[in-house]
């Protein structure tokens, strides 16, 4: 996500900063800008979308000089425009601050600053910190102590570099929650949310922790804690040269994305959820709850991987919250002239948020005066705007074609919304805090489940050149069934086909002898015997069976080819976890093949045409 530059030095910052910027470009990011400060003048310049706009932006107006902080941003608190591209600063235009991050208090903040006076020109978070520095500078009168007095207010989550112009000698940096290094030159020093930006300039760097602030400036710095006291740092040497740094060294954007997923997993539920309560509290919703709840009917409208986050939304909401729902690709539900009241709610899911099918299916449910819910990633996107309510999923920005990150976020904001609903109707205290205990503890088992990746890449090779694939699985997997199907379709082209297992008799199991793969997803659950009998009747056809279970398991492991073992969770929360190793199948056996994973054929990321 995002990424931050700064520099100082005796070189002219600006294309410094700008370089910095290229290097971060891979994280995705909607909108950048950069202020310098000289002995004449402070500068900003900003633009929405890329930094060779900003290049361009800053050649027209070249100025030297040796202080400066760079930022793109994936917006999360205001749509990507010029206003809200960072640096913000205050209304002297002397104080300058980037962030990466979400400041969760803000809006307490800046109800306390309205109060003083202050005046906000952009809709996001960033500037209520901006401004919260401004007023402890004028009693602390110093950069650093300002910045340390603001950070204590904060609630959420900041990687931050603030500069002023009556303290041209320095950058304050400081971390919680997002990445922050600091890179040791001679008479010249940077900081960087990524080493990437840094590796061409020097080896030399520190990585600031989670609660530390440093003040630095050309040839020497502090680091201290934020309750100001002093820390020595080690400084690390680092290995990384220039060509492993695209997509922060992964070979492919999916691949990133993939496992980016402990990260993303927890920025969607981050300051969501509230314990003592069981319940989550969803800011974007704010208002609408009671009218959610008394809905008559859901339903969920989206296309391709949304769609199939949207059939595991159905089948929790019913079973937790007892609102009927359905699910309607947006595609057919545009022209259908579906019968759709005032009475309903309906929710639609994109990534993208651009998704022309979808965009238009909610012109049409609105018209018929339903209440119309987002849930989007691309923040300030059409649907996000154009829906009455909604909520981001917070995944960070997501390049590869092949959704991954995006649907396991989904998933999480579908199921923050189950428990809301769930918890005002007849869900019970415990079993709300249970969901809420096993939601803490995904992002770890995330994480485990993605260190098999090598031995998952050994399985998913024996598969590569099969012709057809067949992915089943039951309840809540049987969406997950239809989403490894669709990715091992999308970038290795092999026919592949989902289905709820039980419904293999019914036709699929015609296409079963030993050259067919059939992936089962079989974790212990309250189906789990049903499936084992249906491994058994693909097993009596010769089928080759690769099979998604739970660790510990050891009765599907005698009777199938190939194993993945995952840890166990709460069943609402298992899709979440067995698409991943699915997710892995199908970009190793892309890879393998040799085909362009991040760009397949024919397919774009945001399909903004009918
Ligand atoms: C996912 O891998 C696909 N590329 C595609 O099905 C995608 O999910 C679909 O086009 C919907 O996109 P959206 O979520 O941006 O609306
Ligand atoms: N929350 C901030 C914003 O929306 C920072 C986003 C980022 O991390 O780029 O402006």
């Amino acid at each position: 996500m995002c990424g931050i530059v700064g520099y100082i030095g005796t070189k002219n910052s600006l294309p410094i900063l700008i370089e910095g910027l290229k290097r971060l470009e891979y994280r995705g990011y909607d909108s950048a800008g950069v202020a310098i400060i000289n002995s004449k003048e402070c500068k900003v310049i900003k633009t929405k979308g890329k930094v060779s706009e900003l290049e361009k932006l800053v050649s027209a107006h070249p100025v030297e000089s040796h202080l400066g902080i760079g930022h793109t941003r994936w917006a999360t608190h205001g749509e990507p425009n010029t206003i809200n591209a960072h640096p913000h600063f205050n209304k002297e235009k002397t104080l300058f601050l980037i962030h990466n991050g979400i400041i969760e208090n803000y809006l307490s903040l800046k109800k306390g600053l309205l109060k003083e006076g202050y005046e906000f020109i952009s809709e996001t978070d960033t500037e209520v910190l901006t401004h919260l520095i401004d007023h402890y500078l004028k009693l602390k009168n110093s950069l650093f102590q300002a910045v340390r007095y603001a950070l204590n207010e904060v609630e959420g989550t900041y990687g931050i570099a603030v500069i002023y112009k009556n303290e041209p000698d320095k950058i304050v940096v400081a971390k919680k929650g997002s990445p922050l290094v600091i890179g040791l030159g001679e008479n010249e020093n940077f900081v960087a949310s990524d080493v990437n930006a840094l590796i061409t300039h020097t080896k030399q760097v520190i990585y600031l922790e989670d609660g530390e602030i440093a003040e630095i400036h050309k040839d020497s710095y502090t680091t201290k804690t934020i309750s100001d006291e002093t820390i020595i740092k080690e400084i690390f040497h680092v290995d990384v040269g220039i060509d492993d740094i695209t997509k922060g060294g992964y070979p492919h954007f999916m691949l990133k994305e993939i496992m980016d997923q402990p990260e993303s997993i927890y920025n969607s539920m981050r300051g969501r959820l509230v314990y003592d309560e069981g319940i989550s509290k969803l800011g974007g919703l704010q208002g609408f709850e009671d009218r959610i709840i008394n809905s008559k009917r859901i339903i969920i409208s989206a296309c391709g991987t949304s769609w199939h986050a949207a059939l595991v939304g159905e089948y929790m909401i019913e079973q937790y919250a007892g609102i009927p729902v359905e699910v309607e690709y947006a595609s057919e539900m545009r022209y259908r002239n579906p019968i759709i009241s005032k009475e309903d709610t309906v929710i639609f899911i994109s990534q993208s948020g651009e998704t022309a099918d979808t965009l238009a299916a909610m012109k049409e449910a609105k018209k018929k005066g339903a209440l119309c819910l987002g849930i989007c990633n691309v923040v300030g996107s059409s649907i996000a705007r154009e829906s009455d309510a909604g909520v981001y999923i917070h995944a960070g920005p997501e390049i590869g074609v092949a959704s991954t990150k995006a649907f396991t976020s989904q998933i999480v904001v579908l199921v923050l919304i189950t428990l809301m609903l769930a918890r005002k109707r007849n869900l019970s205290l415990p079993d709300g805090q249970d969901i809420i205990k096993h939601m803490q503890k995904l992002n770890e088992k995330v994480a485990e489940i993605l260190k098999q990746n090598e031995y998952i890449k050994d399985i998913a090779e024996k598969y590569a050149d099969s012709k057809n694939f067949l992915y089943l699985g039951r309840g809540y997997h049987f969406p997950v069934a239809l989403e490894g199907a669709l990715k091992l379709k999308e970038i290795s082209y092999i026919h592949a086909e989902g289905y709820p297992a039980a419904e293999m008799k019914h036709g699929p199991i015609a296409l079963i002898d030993n050259n067919m793969p059939v992936v089962f997803i079989a974790t212990k659950d309250s189906v789990y015997e049903k499936v084992v009998s249906n491994i058994q009747e693909v097993r009596a056809r010769k089928g080759r069976i690769l099979a998604i279970v739970n660790e510990g398991d050891t009765q599907i492991e005698s009777m199938v080819d190939h194993v993945i073992k995952i840890p166990k969770s709460h069943n609402i929360l298992n899709p979440i976890l067995s698409v991943i190793p699915l997710q892995l199948i199908a970009y190793h056996i892309a890879v393998k093949k040799g085909l362009n994973v991040d760009q397949p054929r024919n397919l774009a990321k945001s399909v903004t045409v009918e």
